[in-house]
C-alpha cells in the first residue's frame, strides 16, 4: 500500500453532536485526554454559548472568534489520526452545524441518561439520515438518576429512526451506579467516581462467572445476567468484521457511561477508531470522488470570520476530499476558475493551529480568506467539479431586512451578500417587490447580523416584522413531468407575492402558515415541496 493510502485509511474524521448541556464538550476533552492531545481535564475552552441571554450576544461573538481554535481538534490514537469537528453548542448557530456534518465521516451522538432524545439531537439526526452518516451514541450522565435502559433504547430507535443494538450495558444509575458490562469485549467495568483516573476493566468472557455477584452484589448480577439475555434476543448481534449496517447508517451502536467521571469513553474510543470508517467517497454534480484518487479535490464547508474590524480576514475551512493538499501549489478555485496557491495553510492538532505542509483526504485545513471564498465552493487539482450535499434548510424565522441609512446602500448590499456567503443566514428576495428577507434559525442571528454590518461594512439596517412559517424549495414531480409542468405555470401565476428566489437563483414558496402549505399540497399534486435546498 502506498503511504497515502494508508495515511487516508487511519483518519477518522467526525463530529460529536448533541442537544445543548447533554456533554458534548465534556465528551470531547475526555476524549482529547485518551489521545494524549490534552494533559488536564478543562483545558478545552468551550465554544459553547449557554445561558446567555440574547443581550450578551456581544460577549457570544467574542466566544465564536476564540472557537476557531476548537473548530477541529486532531489527535492521534493507537496509530490512527482522528479529526473532532467542533459544532456550535447554541441552537441558533443550528445551520454551521448542518454543514458541518457535510464534511464528517461518522457522527457520536451525546444523550443524557435522564432527558432522553431531546429537540436538537432529533433534527441533527435528521441531515445524518439524509446523508446516511454512520451513526454512534453514548448515553451519558449515568452516574445521575436516569430513564429505564431499555426505555431509552426504545426512545432512540423510534425518536431517530434508527436500529439501535447496546455495546455496553449499565448496572444501575445515580446514587446506585455499578458501572456497565461491556458486550462489546466482554469485560465488567466497575464505576469509581473519579474525574481524573481511569478504572481498570476486567475480562468476563462468561457472565455466568460468580466472581461479579461479589464484585456488584448477587441481585445486580442477577439484573444484569436478565438483561443481558433480553438483549441478546432483541437486538442484533454486532461484530467489528460486519459493519455493513453501521457503515450505511441503519444501525447505530450504543454505549452508556459519564464523560464527566470518565467513564465508558475508551470503550467508547476504542470501538469508535475499529469501526468508524476512514474518508468516505464524496458526490459532485459531475462524478463521485473517490478519496484515494490521486489529484487533490476539496469544499469549503465553514467560514469564519475575524472579529476584529481592523482584520477583515476570514478562514475557510476545506476538508481535503481525496489526493494530498500541499502548501505553494496552484489549485483550482472552481466558481472563480482562477489558479490560487496558499503560503499559510493551518491544521489543527489538539488546540494548536500550525501551519502545514501538506494534508490528506479526511484532514481540514484553514486557509486565510479575504473575500475569495463561499461555503460550498470547490478547489481541484484541474478538474471541474461541483461538489453536491451542501443543503441549505429551512430557516425557522424570517424578517424583512430594510436600509437605515440612505447614503451607505452599497455599503449595505455588500456587507449582506459577504455575509450570506460566509453562511451566517440565509436570503430570499421577493420576486414581487424585491424585497429583501433574511431567513434565521434564532433571533441571535439578526442581532449579530446588524452588528457586524455596522462594524465591519459601515451600513445601518432595520428589522421589519415578517409572519413566515417556512420556506420550500419547489419542485417538479418528475414522474408526470407534462402535468407538472402546466401546475408549476398555474402554481407561480397564482402565487407570485409568495414566490422568492434564493441565493442561488432557485424558486422559493413562502408559506406563511402550516395551512396554507397544506392547502397547497393539496392543490398541486404534482409539485413537490422540500424544506431543503436538495433533495
Ligand atoms: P454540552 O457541551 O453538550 O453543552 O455539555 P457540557 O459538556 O458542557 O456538559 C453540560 C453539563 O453537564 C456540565 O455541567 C457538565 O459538567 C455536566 N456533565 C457532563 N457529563 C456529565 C456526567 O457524566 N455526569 C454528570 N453528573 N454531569 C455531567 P455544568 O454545571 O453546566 O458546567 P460546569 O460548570 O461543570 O462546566
Amino acid at each position: 500500500m502506498s503511504s497515502e493510502a494508508s495515511e487516508i485509511l487511519r483518519r477518522r474524521t467526525f463530529a460529536i453532536i448533541s442537544h445543548p448541556d447533554a456533554g458534548k464538550t465534556t465528551l470531547t476533552e475526555k476524549l482529547l485526554l485518551y489521545g494524549g492531545a490534552i494533559h488536564v481535564a478543562g483545558a478545552v475552552k468551550s465554544n459553547k454559548i449557554r445561558k446567555t441571554a440574547t443581550s450578551d450576544w456581544m460577549e457570544i461573538e467574542k466566544q465564536r472568534g476564540i472557537s476557531v481554535a476548537t473548530s477541529v481538534m486532531g489527535f492521534e490514537y493507537e496509530g490512527y489520526k482522528i479529526n473532532i469537528l467542533d459544532t456550535p453548542g447554541h441552537q441558533d448557530f443550528a445551520e454551521d452545524t448542518f454543514r458541518t456534518l457535510t464534511a464528517v465521516d461518522s457522527v457520536i451522538i451525546v444523550i443524557d441518561a435522564a432527558k432522553g432524545v431531546e429537540t436538537q439531537t432529533r433534527r441533527l439526526m435528521q441531515v445524518c439520515r439524509m446523508r446516511k452518516t454512520p451513526v454512534m451514541v453514548f448515553v451519558n450522565k449515568m452516574d445521575r438518576e436516569g430513564k429505564d435502559p431499555f426505555e431509552l433504547l426504545d426512545e432512540i430507535e423510534s425518536e431517530l429512526g434508527i436500529n439501535v443494538t447496546p455495546l455496553s450495558w449499565p448496572i444501575n444509575s445515580g446514587q446506585r451506579f455499578k458501572g456497565v458490562y461491556n458486550i462489546f469485549q466482554h469485560t465488567l467495568d466497575l464505576y469509581q467516581p473519579d474525574k481524573t483516573h481511569v478504572t481498570e476493566s476486567m475480562r468476563y468472557d462468561d457472565v455466568n462467572n460468580t466472581e461479579i455477584d461479589s464484585l456488584i452484589g448477587q441481585q445486580d448480577a442477577e439484573k444484569l445476567r436478565q438483561d443481558l439475555e433480553l438483549i441478546t434476543e432483541v437486538y442484533p448481534a454486532f461484530s467489528v468484521d460486519d459493519t455493513a449496517e453501521y457503515l450505511q447508517g441503519d444501525l447505530a451502536p450504543v454505549f452508556f457511561g459519564s464523560a464527566l467521571n470518565t467513564f465508558g469513553v475508551r470503550e467508547l474510543l476504542e470501538c469508535f477508531v475499529r469501526i468508524a470508517p476512514s474518508p468516505r467517497p464524496v458526490m459532485t454534480e459531475e462524478r463521485e470522488v473517490h478519496p484515494d484518487e490521486e489529484q487533490f479535490t476539496g469544499f469549503v464547508f465553514k467560514i469564519h470570520a475575524n472579529m476584529d474590524p481592523n482584520h477583515r480576514s476570514c478562514i475557510a475551512f476545506v476538508k481535503v476530499c481525496s489526493g494530498k493538499f500541499m502548501r505553494n501549489v496552484y489549485y483550482k478555485h472552481v466558481r472563480l476558475n482562477q489558479n490560487m496557491r496558499f503560503s499559510a495553510p493551518t491544521a489543527f492538532m489538539a488546540q494548536k493551529k500550525e501551519t502545514v505542509d501538506e494534508a490528506y483526504a479526511g484532514d481540514i485545513v484553514g486557509l486565510p480568506d479575504t473575500g475569495n471564498f463561499k461555503i460550498g465552493d470547490t478547489l481541484t487539482g484541474g478538474e471541474v467539479l461541483h461538489f453536491k450535499g451542501l443543503p441549505s434548510f429551512s430557516p425557522e424565522m424570517f424578517k424583512y431586512i430594510e436600509n437605515a441609512d440612505p447614503m451607505k446602500q452599497k455599503q449595505l448590499d455588500k456587507g449582506v451578500n459577504q455575509l450570506m456567503d460566509e453562511g451566517v443566514a440565509q436570503l430570499f428576495v421577493n420576486q414581487v417587490t424585491g424585497r429583501k428577507i433574511i431567513g434565521t434559525v434564532g433571533q441571535l442571528q439578526f442581532e449579530v447580523i446588524q452588528y457586524r454590518l455596522e462594524h465591519e461594512y459601515n451600513a445601518r439596517c432595520k428589522w421589519e416584522p415578517l409572519q413566515m412559517y417556512k420556506a420550500c424549495w419547489i419542485e417538479k414531480d418528475p414522474d408526470s413531468p407534462q402535468e407538472a409542468e402546466e401546475e408549476l405555470r398555474l402554481f407561480k401565476t397564482r402565487k407570485t407575492q409568495y414566490l422568492a428566489y434564493d441565493k442561488e437563483g432557485r424558486d422559493v414558496f413562502l408559506a406563511d402558515s402550516a395551512y396554507l402549505l397544506q392547502m397547497a399540497q393539496n392543490d398541486y399534486k404534482h409539485i413537490r415541496f422540500h424544506f431543503t435546498s436538495e433533495f
